[in-house]
């Protein structure tokens, strides 16, 4: 696929600052949890109505999650599995087309069966592909990627053929937004970040919206990208 460096194609969230978002508000860190689903679902609805947004991806659980107290844990993969199984109508309604990353085997068995279900439900989805970065690393994803080229034989690798061994639809991202105040990319898409513009917002991210997403957009269009020339 040819990539258009005007258009923002790939947009992707780091969804930083539930848990502070409920303490501010007296309340236990799930909940900020459960207000950040319903901001990804907001998000994706806006991202799928907009023509120009083809892919957005969003880190849902990172392969560093896991030092969380366990009953964090625990609630946020009950809240995964009650989202999978809302989503699927919201999916169908906006035309999108559902993917899941990262190193899925660590899910229970009933979490895989409702993500392979989703996938193979909207896999002809055209509006935009919704993609959930599930126990993801990026620097795993690389590793990763390189070890299936080597076990298929290949001895000299280029970056093209890592490109296309990555786990994701393309390997470009245009934009990279962070929410939480926080000024890191946490192991997020290191690979197709490489020329992406980065947003980094103090909003908590259940308090994230379609106006600031707009806003955004916009200032992304008006950033020359110039991919290490001297003019674009
Ligand atoms: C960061 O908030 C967010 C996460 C750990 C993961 C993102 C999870 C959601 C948006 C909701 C769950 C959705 C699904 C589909 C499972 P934080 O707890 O790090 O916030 P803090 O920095 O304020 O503590």
């Amino acid at each position: 696929m040819m990539h258009n460096p005007h258009t923002p194609q790939h947009i992707a969230f780091i969804m930083d600052g539930n848990g502070r978002w409920a303490q501010a508000r007296n309340l236990p860190r799930i909940k900020g949890h459960e207000a950040g689903a319903e901001t990804i679902r907001k998000i994706t609805t806006f991202c799928a109505e907009n023509p120009m947004i083809e892919t957005a991806t969003f880190y849902a659980f990172s392969t560093e999650n896991w030092k969380r107290p366990k009953t964090e844990i625990r609630f946020l993969m009950q809240l995964l599995l009650r989202y999978l199984k809302k989503e699927r109508h919201t999916l169908r309604k906006h035309n999108i087309r559902f993917k899941a990353i990262g190193a899925l085997d660590a899910f229970t068995a009933e979490i895989r069966e409702q993500i392979d279900a989703l996938e193979e439900e909207t896999k002809h989805n055209t509006a935009l592909t919704q993609i959930m970065a599930l126990n993801y690393g990026g620097r795993l994803e690389i590793t990763e990627a390189a070890n299936r080229l080597i076990a298929q034989g290949k001895r000299q690798l280029t970056s093209e053929m890592l490109s296309e061994a990555l786990q994701t639809p393309y390997s470009e991202l245009d934009i990279m937004v962070r929410t939480g105040g926080e000024m890191r990319l946490s192991n997020f898409l290191l690979w197709q970040s490489s020329y992406a513009e980065l947003f980094f917002t103090e909003t908590m991210w259940p308090d994230f919206n379609e106006a600031e997403l707009s806003k955004i957009l916009k200032a992304y269009e008006g950033r020359e990208r110039r991919f290490g020339a001297i003019h674009a």
